[in-house]
């Protein structure tokens, strides 16, 4: 499609945007009584319209029915994240079974790895992204250091070559294939946070598991933005957060994935609680525990279904609309901000870097040379929620279920006006 950067194109585009009437489904922030261009949905996803009806239906059921809600609730409590996997196995390309949601991201993580980082003398490594996000850095180093090892020796990031900005997939595969039969666990998030760069997570699984490695993926940033298909790739493990992209609101739980092979088993070491027994053992009240047959057996704790009824309502919406729809609008959107960045970067003399690659889900990544943090605030002042990142790096993700064509333009527009305002550039 050839692209223009004028406003009756942009609204040409959203006329026929099949997700268009989704925007009036969210909440926006507003700045002086407009609605903001939202890019931050990449850190926290806007509040779909259909979570109050969710939550107030917890908030009345405890209300009138108390304890009684666990079993008698609009939808009872005590197995109220099994309606959370069905839809979230679809985003994620797993069976049913094999997903479920429990409390919060790092948290699950730690939980994963206590199955599947175990650690022998010949084979200890974990191969990781370098400069993974700080809490996954936090999360590899202190699972090596209670396992009584050193991160030093155990922890083997992936770099990226001198002078560019994204993971080569033949270089991870090379890396792979250097550490061998060394290598206990490979996580790497599956669309980075930094840089937006999706994974070739079908290739590096595969390279990985030739060599007897475990492989676990951090989707914080993947679900709900990209295609997935982990149970075909043949991933052991991930876990994502809910509140970016899945739109369930700020902190909130997390889902996870385990490939079939590891349900049903007793020979695998897990934290356990109550919630993860055979349900109809949970309230006999007896000491053994017997795993349930699914994902469920890493649940510890009853849910927290305050939590879940968002979720819920995030993932009805999901169900309606479908990845597919989401990922033609989202190649589309993204482009189309491309193409504003390139006219702007003309029109203001500026010279902005698009450091995300080719594969991409819905962040751009954008490098502002010579731009400081006064445009970043300007941007904020003029309606536009972007993050910045040190040293001059804004990140934006114009995601689809919400964002228009028309945000695109305007953006632009604001931008270049800031061009000139804060570095004082003659038009
Ligand atoms: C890639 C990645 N991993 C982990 C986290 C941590 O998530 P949580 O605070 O929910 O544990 C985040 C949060 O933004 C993230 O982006």
């Amino acid at each position: 499609m050839e692209f223009r950067n004028s406003l009756e194109f942009a609204r040409q585009l959203d006329a026929v945007d099949p997700l268009g009437k989704y925007r009036d489904e969210f909440y926006f922030p507003k700045v002086d009584g407009k609605e903001v261009i939202y890019f931050t949905g990449n850190s926290l996803g806007l509040q779909p319209k259909r979570t109050h009806k969710y939550v107030d239906e917890i908030m009345t059921d405890w209300r009138d029915l108390a304890v009684e809600g666990h079993f008698h609730a609009e939808k009872p409590w005590w197995d109220y994240h099994e309606r959370l996997a069905g839809p979230l196995a679809t985003i994620v390309g797993a069976k049913e079974k094999e997903v479920t949601v429990m409390n919060t991201l790092t948290v699950n993580l730690h939980l994963l790895m206590v199955s599947f980082y175990r650690p022998s003398p010949k084979r200890y490594k974990i191969l990781c992204e370098e400069k993974a996000f700080p809490s996954d850095q936090y999360l590899l180093n202190s699972q090596v250091r209670f396992h009584g090892l050193d991160p030093k020796d155990v922890i083997v990031p992936i770099r990226k070559r001198t002078g560019e900005h994204f993971w080569r997939t033949g270089d991870i595969v090379e890396k792979i294939k250097e550490v061998g039969e060394e290598l206990a666990l490979l996580l790497i998030g599956g669309v980075n946070y930094y840089n937006g760069q999706v994974f070739d997570i079908r290739t590096i699984t595969a390279h990985a598991k030739q060599q007897g490695a475990f492989v676990g993926w951090d989707l914080a940033h993947g679900v709900g933005n990209i295609g997935l298909e982990l149970h075909d790739w043949g991933v052991d493990f991930a876990a994502w957060c809910s509140y970016k992209y899945m739109n369930s609101g700020p902190g909130n739980a997390s889902g996870i994935y385990v490939h079939e092979q590891y349900l049903n088993r007793n020979d695998i070491p897990r934290f356990e609680g109550w919630w993860g027994t055979q349900k109809d053992m949970r309230f006999l009240m007896e000491p053994e525990f017997l795993p349930m047959a699914n994902a469920d057996a890493w649940q510890i704790s009853n849910p927290p279904v305050l939590s879940l009824a968002p979720y819920l309502a995030s993932l009805e919406m999901f169900g309606e609309v479908g990845m597919d729809a989401l990922i033609t609008k989202r190649k589309t959107i993204v482009a189309y901000l491309e193409f504003i960045l390139h006219e702007i970067e003309r029109e203001a003399n500026a010279v902005f870097e698009i450091i995300t690659p080719s594969d991409r889900g819905c962040q751009l990544s954008v490098l502002l040379h010579g731009q400081g943090k006064d445009l970043y605030r300007y941007l904020k002042r003029n309606g536009v929620m972007v993050d910045w990142r040190e040293p001059n790096v804004i990140r934006l993700a114009p995601v689809p279920f919400y964002c228009s064509y028309t945000d695109m333009y305007r953006f632009g527009q604001i931008l270049k006006a800031g061009l000139f305002k804060v570095q004082g550039f003659k038009a």
